[in-house]
């Protein structure tokens, strides 16, 4: 099992005094040194068949800190409800609201595209921050459900309009994609010197879900939410800490492996390998153990808030706001139980989109900042776990 626990140090730390030894290794390694990175060829106008080039980003200073200066979201306009559901298979309105919490999802359909809807939540995190595309130097797109092989982040900065091609890449990490990539910005600003680094969680599980089972139909929809993440000093860092996990032997609770289609093989008659060539392979739907699934989170996730909050040197009765990944009421009430947070410092908009998987928690923040609910300077605990087995945790300030 992987185990990270996020060891940055933050100025809520040096207050606090609660610092971990590796914090100090840190400090005195890193933010000493210069760091060279580039993400493309520097000095060439064009790198031949059309393609752009981008601004070297060698070298640069470290940055000590970072914060969430705007964020944004977007769902697709089909709207499912849980009657609707119930003309698809045998189950009911009463049975999915009470047992999840879940009362519609937003689905793609048509033409729509994940990547377009990745687009507009990151434009509206830009126009939030008021920080032109421009001056974006990372896209990181958590997804698992990407509309390339290859990955979907290139598109995001095409699609915003920026002319110098910041580096954009996918992160595949199911539901905690949004903090892995939030970690994982972070990393890249306070370790390389980034300034702005959009993380867009955007998942549209939809198309991987088997629409005739009804123990995985009811819980997952579609959506993007993003966040705009800024370098700063580290008197005002907002990452306060974190917790990261992952465990393969959990794959087999929840998955969508890939699976070979039947081709017929030609015996290799003049000595060339059998099976080739390779199957066309495609991706099963989502197969899920519910019960396990929910053990799994009602155990891990609370303990790796626990580990974030201790990094950060704060205690979950001083956070303004409980964030978990949407997966289900039940699970969100009993991490909430566990860690003594009352239900109304807990955010919750699963019940008009069900799990939409990376994107869950920048929607949920998006639409909680919006309504003024959460505010600048606020604290906020979040969560995200699900399939790999993956979890994880980030303590934040908003603002
Ligand atoms: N409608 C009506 N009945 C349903 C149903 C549905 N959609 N799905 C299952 N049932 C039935 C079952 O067949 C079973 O019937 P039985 O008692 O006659 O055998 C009964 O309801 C109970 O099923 P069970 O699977 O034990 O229900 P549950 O209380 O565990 O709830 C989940 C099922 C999926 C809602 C719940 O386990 C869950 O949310 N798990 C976490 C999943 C998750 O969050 N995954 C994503 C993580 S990122």
């Amino acid at each position: 099992m992987a185990n990270a626990y996020g060891l940055v140090a933050s100025p809520a730390q040096a207050v606090r005094g609660k610092n971990h030894a590796c914090t100090s290794i840190y400090r005195s390694t890193v933010i000493s040194t210069r760091v060279h990175c580039s993400s493309n060829v520097e000095g060439a106008e064009t790198l031949g068949a059309g393609v752009a080039a981008s601004e070297s980003r060698v070298p640069r200073l470290l940055s000590k800190g970072c914060k969430l200066v705007g964020c944004g979201s977007a769902v697709p306009s089909l709207k499912v409800s849980n009657d609707d559901l119930a003309k698809l298979v045998d189950t009911n309105d009463e049975w999915i609201s009470v047992r999840t919490g879940i009362r519609n999802r937003r689905v793609l359909s048509g033409t729509d595209s994940l990547t377009a809807l990745a687009a507009q939540a990151a434009k509206n995190a830009l126009e939030m921050a008021k920080v032109d595309p421009d001056d974006v130097d990372l896209v990181l797109l958590c997804t698992s459900t990407p509309e390339d092989l290859f990955g979907s982040a290139p598109q995001i900065p095409r699609a915003l309009g920026c002319t110098k091609n910041p580096l954009a890449f996918d992160i595949t990490a199911a539901c905690s994609g949004f903090i892995l990539g939030l970690v994982t910005g972070s990393s890249y600003i306070r370790a390389m010197g980034f300034k702005n680094v959009l993380v867009i969680g955007a998942d549209s599980l939809s198309r991987y879900v088997d629409w005739t089972d009804r123990g995985t139909c009811i819980l997952f929809g579609d959506a993007a939410g993003a966040v705009l993440l800024q370098a700063c000093d580290s008197d005002d860092d907002g990452l306060f800490g974190f917790d990261v996990h992952s465990d393969g032997d959990g794959q087999r609770h929840l998955n969508a492996t890939m699976k070979q289609k039947e081709m017929e093989h030609v015996a290799g008659s003049n000595g060339s390998a059998l099976g080739f060539p390779p199957n066309r392979s495609a991706y099963s739907c989502i197969q899920m153990s519910g019960n396990e699934v929910f053990r799994f989170a009602v155990r891990a996730v609370p303990q790796s808030i626990e580990y974030a909050l201790q990094n950060a040197g704060l205690s979950a009765s001083s956070i303004d706001w409980l964030l978990l990944h949407q997966a289900n009421k039940r699970i969100l009430d009993a991490v909430a139980t566990r860690l003594e947070v009352p239900s109304e410092r807990v955010i919750s908009n699963l019940a008009n989109y069900g799990n939409t998987s990376a994107a869950s928690i920048p929607l949920a923040l998006d639409e909680a900042v919006r309504s003024r609910k959460v505010q600048p300077g606020h604290t906020i605990a979040t969560a995200g776990f699900g399939a790999g087995l993956t979890w994880g945790s980030a303590v934040v300030r908003w603002g």
